[in-house]
C-alpha cells in the first residue's frame, strides 16, 4: 500500500485565516502535537514575513530536532534569494529542514501581480531552486496559482525545477477553483507529460472557496500526487485549505477504495483539532466532519435505535479511532500526585517541567472537588491551557455575581494586579457583562469583544465550561480562553487573559499584517509578503 505523505501547514496558511493570533509558545505546542500526530512535515513559517515568523520557524525547528521528532520542518520563501537566505537562517538547527519556495504561473499573476513574462518566471523559479539547493538538499517548489496556469507552462517550469534539483513539486489550486475532476486530470496530464516528476513527490495544496478542497486533493491522490498539503480543521486563507483530519480519515476509512495509508496516528485527532482551534479561536462547527461535536451523535430515534443494536448501522468509523474516548474517569479526588503524573505521561505528556506539573495538580485538585469525575478530556484542557499560559500581570482572585429575573446583575471582581490585591464592583446587562465591567475599572484597559464563545468539555452538567474570546485593544487582537466549571468564572478567566496577553505585547496588529510586512517585495508588487 502506497504511502501518502502529510504535509501540515496549520502554522502557516491556517495562521494566515483572518484574525488568527498565535503567539511563540503556541506554535511550539502546535508544532509538538503535530509531531506526535505523525505529519510527515511541518511547515512552520514564513521567516521573512517578520522576526516573529523568523524565530518561530527557528524555534520549532530546534525543538523538533532536540526531541528527536521524525519530521521534516519547512519554511516558505518566495523565488527571490533575500526569502531563501532567510528561510535557510531559520532552519539551521532542523534536523530536517526543507525550503519550500513558490511563483505564481498563472496569466493573471505573472502579468498583474509579478508584472513579469513566462520566460523570466520560470528562470526565476530555476534560480531559486538552484540557489536552495546550496543550503539544504531538501527542496520544494510551488506552482501558485497553477489551477489557473497553462498546464503547458506548467510541464515546462516543472520539467526545470526538478532538473534543478527540486524534490517536491506542489501543484496549488490557490483559489479554490478547480473541479475534482479537473485537478485529477491536472495531476495525471502532469504525471504523464513529464515522467521526472515520478522520482519526485508531486503535491496537492487545494483551496476551500468552493467547498472542494478535500475532494480536489483526494481526486489528486487517486491521480497519482504522493503529498497531500492540509490542515486541521481546514483553517487558512479566506475559506481555508483542505482539512488534514477528513484527509486522513477518508484515506484511512475508505483504503479499499484508496489503497493508500498516511503515518498519522489517528487517534491523536481529535486532540490536535482542539488544540489547534483553543489556541488560534477559531472554533469548530458542531456538524464538522470527523472532529465537529455532533460527528457522532445520533439525534433521531431510528438512528439511536440502529446504533444501539449494531454500531455500524450509522457510523462508518469509531468515536475512539479518532480518539474521542474522553468520556472516560481517569482520576479521582483522593489521586496523588504521583498518579497524576502517570497519568498525564499516559496522555502522552512526557515533556512537562515541575513548576507546570504542581500547578496542574493544583487545579487538577481544584477540579476534582466540584466535578463528580474528572475524564482524560478535562485533563487534556487544563494541560492544553497550562502550557501556553502568559505572564499574568493579572490574576484572578475571586469573582462573585448576583443577577437574576427583575435584578440588576452586579459583579465584584478580585484581581491581583503585579501582586498587590484590588477589588472593583460593577453593574452591567447580564451577569458577564457586569464583570467585565468591572475588569475594566480595575486593570484600566478597555477591550472591544469582538467575539464570546462558550462550549462544554465533555458532557454532564457539572462539564468544565470553556470560553473563548477574541478582543481588541485600539488596533491589536488578540484570542483567549477560560476554563472553570462555573461559567461567568471562566469568563471572567478568558477576558483576563486576553488583557495579560495585550500586557505582555502578544496582540496582533489588526488585519493579520504585521508591521514587519512591509519588507521589500521582490516582486515589484507592494505590500506584505503574504502569499
Ligand atoms: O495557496 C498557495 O498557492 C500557497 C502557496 C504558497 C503554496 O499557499
Ligand atoms: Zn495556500
Amino acid at each position: 500500500m502506497a504511502r501518502i505523505k502529510i504535509f501540515d501547514t496549520t502554522l502557516r496558511d491556517g495562521e494566515q485565516s483572518p484574525g488568527v493570533t498565535l503567539n511563540l509558545r503556541e506554535k511550539r505546542e502546535i508544532a509538538r502535537q503535530l509531531a506526535r500526530l505523525g505529519v510527515d512535515v511541518i511547515e512552520a513559517g514564513f521567516p521573512v514575513a517578520s522576526p516573529g515568523d523568523f524565530e518561530s520557524v527557528s524555534e520549532i525547528a530546534r525543538v523538533t530536532a532536540e526531541e528527536n521528532a521524525d519530521v521534516v520542518v519547512a519554511g516558505l520563501a518566495r523565488a527571490h534569494q533575500g526569502d531563501i537566505e532567510r528561510a535557510a537562517a531559520a532552519l539551521e538547527t532542523a534536523a530536517a529542514p526543507r525550503i519550500h519556495t513558490f511563483i505564481a504561473t498563472s496569466p493573471i499573476h505573472i502579468e498583474k501581480k509579478l508584472q513579469s513574462t513566462p520566460d523570466a518566471v520560470l528562470q526565476r523559479a530555476v534560480d531559486a531552486v538552484t540557489f536552495a539547493k546550496t543550503f539544504v538538499d531538501d527542496v520544494e517548489f510551488s506552482a501558485e496559482d497553477a489551477g489557473r496556469s497553462d498546464p503547458a507552462f506548467l510541464e515546462a517550469i516543472f520539467a526545470a525545477t526538478v532538473e534543478a534539483g527540486a524534490t517536491t513539486i506542489n501543484v496549488p489550486d490557490t483559489v479554490g477553483y478547480m473541479t475534482p475532476w479537473e485537478y485529477g486530470a491536472l495531476i495525471e496530464r502532469l504525471l504523464e507529460a513529464v515522467p521526472a516528476l515520478r522520482n519526485v513527490d508531486l503535491s496537492t495544496h487545494c483551496h476551500d472557496d468552493l467547498g472542494m478542497a478535500v475532494a480536489n486533493s483526494l481526486a489528486g491522490v487517486r491521480a497519482g500526487a504522493t503529498q497531500v498539503e492540509c490542515t486541521l480543521n481546514g483553517i487558512g486563507e479566506r475559506a481555508g485549505n483542505a482539512s488534514l483530519e477528513e484527509i486522513v480519515m477518508a484515506l484511512e476509512t475508505r483504503k479499499d477504495v484508496w489503497g493508500h495509508a498516511t503515518g498519522v496516528a489517528t487517534r491523536e485527532l481529535y486532540r490536535t483539532s482542539r488544540m489547534v482551534s483553543m489556541m488560534t479561536g477559531m472554533v469548530v462547527p458542531p456538524n464538522k466532519a470527523v472532529v465537529g461535536d455532533n460527528a457522532f451523535a445520533h439525534e433521531s430515534g431510528i438512528h439511536q435505535d440502529g446504533v444501539i443494536k449494531a454500531v455500524e448501522t450509522y457510523e462508518i468509523m469509531s468515536a475512539e479511532t479518532v480518539g474521542r474516548d474522553a468520556g472516560v474517569l481517569v482520576m479521582g479526588k483522593h489521586s496523588g500526585r504521583r498518579a497524576f503524573r502517570a497519568t498525564l505521561q499516559d496522555l502522552g505528556y512526557g515533556e512537562l517541567e515541575d513548576d507546570d506539573l504542581d500547578r496542574l495538580f493544583a487545579q487538577f485538585k481544584d477540579l476534582a472537588d466540584r466535578k463528580a469525575s474528572v475524564t482524560s478530556e478535562d485533563i487534556r484542557a487544563l494541560v492544553d491551557a497550562e502550557t501556553t499560559r502568559v505572564p499574568e500581570t493579572y490574576a484572578l482572585k475571586r469573582v462573585q455575581f448576583q443577577s437574576g429575573t427583575g435584578v440588576t446583575p452586579v459583579a465584584t471582581v478580585e484581581v491581583e494586579v503585579d501582586g498587590v490585591a484590588h477589588e472593583e464592583a460593577a453593574v452591567g446587562d447580564g451577569p458577564v457583562d457586569a464583570i467585565y465591567h468591572a475588569i475594566e475599572r480595575l486593570t484600566g484597559r478597555t477591550l472591544r469583544l469582538e467575539s464570546y464563545e462558550i462550549r462544554s468539555v465533555g458532557h454532564g452538567k457539572d462539564a468544565l465550561g470553556e470560553v473563548t474570546v477574541r478582543a481588541r485593544q485600539d488596533d491589536h487582537v488578540v484570542h483567549a480562553r477560560g476554563l472553570s466549571t462555573d461559567v461567568v468564572e471562566a469568563s471572567a478567566k478568558a477576558y483576563l487573559e486576553a488583557m495579560n496577553k495585550l500586557a505582555a505585547g502578544l496582540g496582533r496588529p489588526v488585519g493579520g499584517t504585521r508591521p514587519e510586512d512591509a519588507a521589500p517585495a521582490p516582486d515589484g508588487a507592494t505590500g506584505a509578503p503574504t502569499p
